[in-house]
């Protein structure tokens, strides 16, 4: 351990040590030994474990059409028959599953019986309107019980749902729905979110009149805010009647192991989303493994991941993770300022929460609230329930690891900082609670059966303490199988030839300490940003700016920001004379709204400037490195010998 860190390190108490799945560092170390010593017995012991299998696998890793790699592919399983009727048959049917928390605070207790009829009435009706095995289904719906079950439905009859986050716009949802081929979109009215009443059914029909969604039948509405929704006749049914008669027993589809559960769409470096496409056994093993290595997870936990289930961490940390290990969850519609910047900590001790697992963003932004009204700060509420927290998304300052640490869990909560990707499925790397020392901003050590290391551009193993680019040397359960409709750009994208196909490449760099090995994030080293721990690509913003009629050019970058993590900048070029002042004000706000419009508010621009031209080098490509410094406010040490117009680097210095 460096001397910067030693004074910096938090070791877990005896306690925590003593209860702990992985009890101690040297169980830890004993974990990867085992993986190491022999991979594939590691992975198929811990498969037969904890996943109920209708049919045994024979066959563990296939690696005969690398980097399309199968896991467990003769085995046949569901995922919902793991999350719902094994956990009733080990005697956990009153068991409540789902504490759900509205918006406006009403309290909704779903149980293991409960949940499972509700999933099989779903099931049922998705079946009787023809939806099959291997279809897929788009789920545009706000957090909700119905969320889930809609999920849990998919799995449970074989169909491959692909959610798509509720923030996402009009545009974005028929490019996700064309691409996937969609049978049916679930979606509902509206949803409630800070005390407001938000369309969704009304963005969904723009999305279908947008044109490309023909394989769309039908779109089954959940009835939540009483909002405005017109319907195709023939095509539109409400949720609550489709489900109205429908038994609530369902024959689980049994599925091959590599059967794709879900598509979900992320940002690559190139404009158009990548359709991530997960297993099923392999998934499912990683969910149940993570959830109880991770996050420890014992029968009495209450756990509460604050994720939506548009992203992944809400698909394997709300909707399979903890079902398939048989816990208690939350799953909350609402935002965290509501009504109040309390609201989470309230929650907490409301529902006696012992495990909260939230993103740095979300953190960053209530210390800061709790710095403007002190009412809203944690330490008003009962936390005493808490004993493990985690962090996801993006990388967690340390200021921002030790607010969380004190205020939150009480000097007394270890924090697992989970490294992780769409790609991934589940933690990557990652604390595990009872055996890792902790040094706040690192990520620490690979999970047990994950190579992961840093090289340089040749694939070559950089020396600890040296950055560069991470990768994982060996494929594991969890990961992508491919990208929808595209092995190709899967081949490329993960499995470059740089490295001789060999190596899964993350998109990200790391550092590893000197002496410890520890891993810590430095950021993407491709054109994808992280702002409040949503990946955007700087392509598809650009795409949508250069959509609308005044834009020639755009360019878009991030900066460091204190918040958010990154922002997004746009340099733009438009077709006019290039405005200032209020004119350009007025631009600014057109052009953020339209972004919003054509892709979501997430994706808005924080910063627009204006230029007559782009910096570009004289073979014409834009000098994104020198955008970047600019975005920063920095001083310009590259060569700008070779720009046309010096006099644009002037314009492009200031924000409007
Ligand atoms: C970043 C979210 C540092 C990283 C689960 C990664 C992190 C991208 C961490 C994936 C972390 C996620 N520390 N960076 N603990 N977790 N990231 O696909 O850049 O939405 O590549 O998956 O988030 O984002 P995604």
């Amino acid at each position: 351990m460096s001397n910067e860190q030693q004074t910096r390190v938090y070791h877990p108490s005896a306690e925590v040590v003593k209860n702990a799945a992985v009890s101690g560092i040297d169980a830890y170390n004993a974990l990867v030994k085992e993986a190491e010593q022999d991979y594939e017995g590691y992975w198929a012991r811990q498969a037969r474990e904890l996943v109920d299998w209708k049919v045994p696998f024979t066959q563990v890793l296939d690696e005969s059409n690398a980097p399309f790699f199968k896991w467990f592919a003769d085995g046949k399983l569901n995922v919902s028959y793991n999350c719902l009727d094994r956990n009733i048959e080990k005697g956990l049917g009153d068991k409540v599953a789902i504490i759900f928390e509205a918006d406006d605070g009403h309290i909704t207790r779903v149980t293991y019986k409960e949940l499972l009829a509700k999933v099989s009435k779903f099931a049922n009706a998705l079946r009787s309107l023809g939806v099959k095995k291997g279809d897929r289904v788009v789920i545009y719906l706000p957090m909700s019980i119905e969320g889930v079950v809609a999920m849990q439905a998919c799995a449970r009859i074989g169909a491959t749902h692909s959610v798509v986050f509720g923030g996402f716009s009009a545009h974005a949802l028929r490019d996700r729905i064309n691409d996937a081929g969609a049978v049916t979109l679930i979606t509902a009215d509206g949803q409630f979110r800070g005390g407001k009443a938000l369309p969704l059914k009304p963005i969904a029909d723009e999305a279908l009149a947008l044109g490309g969604c023909e394989t769309i039948r039908n779109v089954i509405v959940v009835k939540r805010t009483g909002g405005d929704a017109s319907f195709v006749a023939g095509r539109d049914l409400w949720y609550h009647e489709v489900v109205a008669n429908q038994p609530e027993t369902s024959e689980p589809e049994w599925v091959e192991a590599e059967h794709p559960l879900f598509l979900l769409y992320t940002s690559g470096s190139t404009g158009k989303p990548k359709g991530v496409q997960h297993s099923t056994g392999g998934y499912l093993l990683h969910a149940i493994l993570t959830m109880q290595y991770t996050f420890d997870i014992k029968p009495d936990d209450v756990f509460w991941c604050t994720a939506d289930i548009g992203w992944v961490t809400g698909h394997t940390y709300i909707t399979y993770g903890p079902l398939a290990t048989g816990s208690t969850e939350i799953v909350f519609e609402g935002v965290p300022t509501y009504p109040d910047a309390g609201r989470f900590w309230k929650m907490i001790q409301d529902h006696k929460v012992t495990v909260f697992y939230t993103a740095p963003t979300a953190i960053r932004s209530l210390i800061k609230a709790a710095d403007a009204n002190p009412a809203a700060h944690p330490k008003n509420y009962d936390l005493t329930s808490l004993r493990l927290l985690g962090s996801v998304g993006e990388p967690i300052n340390p200021a921002a690891w030790e607010w969380y640490y004190e205020n939150v869990g009480g000097s007394r909560c270890p924090i697992v900082d989970t490294f992780w990707q769409t790609e991934t499925g589940g933690h990557m790397i990652t604390p595990l609670p009872g055996a890792t020392p902790l040094v706040p901003g690192s990520c620490t050590l690979p999970f047990p059966g994950i190579q992961a290391a840093v090289v340089d551009e040749t694939g070559t193993e950089v020396p600890n303490g040296q950055g560069g680019i991470l990768v994982v040397q060996r494929p594991w359960p969890s990961m992508i199988r491919t990208i929808w409709g595209d092995p190709e750009r899967f081949r490329k994208s993960y499995y470059p030839d740089d490295f001789k196909g060999k190596l899964y490449l993350a998109g990200d760099g790391a550092i590893r300490d000197k002496d410890t090995g520890y891993f810590t994030i430095t950021g993407r080293i491709d054109d994808v940003l992280n702002v409040s721990g949503h990946r955007m690509g700087t392509m598809e913003i650009e795409s949508a700016l250069v959509a609308h009629e005044k834009v020639a050019e755009a360019a878009v970058v991030g900066r460091p920001d204190d918040l958010t993590g990154e922002a997004i900048v746009a340099f733009v070029v438009l077709k006019g004379a290039r405005p200032t002042g209020e004119a350009a004000a007025a631009v600014v706000k057109e052009l953020q709204n339209w972004v919003g419009h054509e892709i979501g508010p997430i994706a808005k621009p924080k910063d627009i400037r204006f230029g007559e031209n782009l910096p570009k080098t004289r073979s014409g490509k834009i000098m994104r490195r020198l955008l970047r410094q600019l975005a920063k406010g920095e001083e310009i040490t590259q060569d700008t010998s070779t720009l046309e117009n010096p006099a644009i680097l002037d314009q492009l210095k200031h924000s409007v």
